[in-house]
């Protein structure tokens, strides 16, 4: 598949800009779109709109064959406003793309479509396509983002990937991120997997890096080619020392019954706060 130039939504949030920079140097076009300005395009076209405003997506996505969608509220918050930005978002990207007969979608989901699946405690992995299990709105709606990915592959034939982010940061930011944490240089090489990757079809696909500690299968990454360089363990020790006298880095009842972690519990961390 020849890739001439790439969409990119959500192209001023934090994602964005850990994954622009790596892709620009392997040699991809991209044209960013997002309702925020962003810091620094890094030297992309850009495009100040909506994703929900289909005209406007529309133009801004014209020409390009893949489009990477990352547009959304990131977290939990109030049904409506996820049900707007993060459902009928993506079906505007995904309706977009098949009218536009690009070639492949990548959609950001989340570990949290999937929260509520127990962490194993016999040494097996969780599969990259364990049933959806959502453990807030936030989680629902990323499994909507999958179900409609689903319906545009199966309906329309487009090459969906589902990327299952688990937890993205620079570094792990307590235990449970010891066995989810996704580096960001191995998000660039899990981006540029999915573009690389021949004749995907349509797949959920874990966004992790290859930690020791880690629980999440590496067999949806490995199918397309994805190879993670980084493991959470080298900030193991350090992190262990800091929780001396920050308890809160260790590793909460709901951390250890469920892979969301306290995102399962009744007071999931909130969008803006
Ligand atoms: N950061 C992680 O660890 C993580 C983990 C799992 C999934 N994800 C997913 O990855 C994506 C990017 O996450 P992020 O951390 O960069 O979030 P972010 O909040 O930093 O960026 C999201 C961007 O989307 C834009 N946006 C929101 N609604 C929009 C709309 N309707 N139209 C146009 N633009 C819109 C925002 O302005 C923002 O710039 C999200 O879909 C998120 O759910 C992230």
């Amino acid at each position: 598949m020849t890739i001439r130039r790439i969409a990119l939504t959500g192209a001023a949030g934090s994602l964005a800009a850990d994954i622009i920079p790596g892709l620009l140097a392997r040699g991809h076009s991209i044209v960013g779109i997002d309702q925020r300005t962003p810091a620094n395009t890094f030297g992309c076209e850009f495009v100040n709109c909506r994703v929900n405003d289909r005209a406007a997506l529309m133009e801004a996505m014209r020409g390009c064959d893949v489009v990477i969608h990352l547009a959304g509220i990131p977290l939990e918050a109030e049904w409506a406003a996820i049900m707007q930005a993060n459902i009928d978002g993506t079906q505007a990207v995904l309706d977009v793309a098949q009218q536009l007969e690009m070639l492949r979608v990548v959609l950001a989901s989340s570990i949290h479509a999937v929260g509520f699946v127990p962490v194993p405690t016999d040494g097996s992995l969780v599969a990259d396509d364990v049933r959806v299990r959502p453990n807030t709105f936030y989680g629902v709606s990323k499994a909507a983002v999958e179900a409609l990915g689903s319906l545009y592959h199966d309906r329309f034939g487009l090459d969906v990937i589902c990327l299952r982010i688990a937890s993205r940061f620079a570094e792990p930011t307590g235990e449970r991120t010891l066995s989810t944490w996704l580096s960001p240089a191995d998000a660039v090489r899990l981006f540029d997997a999915c573009l690389q990757t021949e004749k995907p079809g349509f797949r959920t696909v874990w966004g992790v890096s290859a930690n020791t500690r880690g629980y999440l299968s590496a067999e949806g990454g490995a199918a397309i080619g994805f190879g993670p360089k980084d493991d959470s363990e080298r900030f193991a020790e350090r992190l262990f020392t800091r929780s001396d006298t920050n308890a809160s880095l260790l590793a909460s009842d709901w951390d250890r019954a469920y892979i969301g972690g306290v995102f399962s519990s009744p007071l999931p961390p909130r969008f803006g706060g």
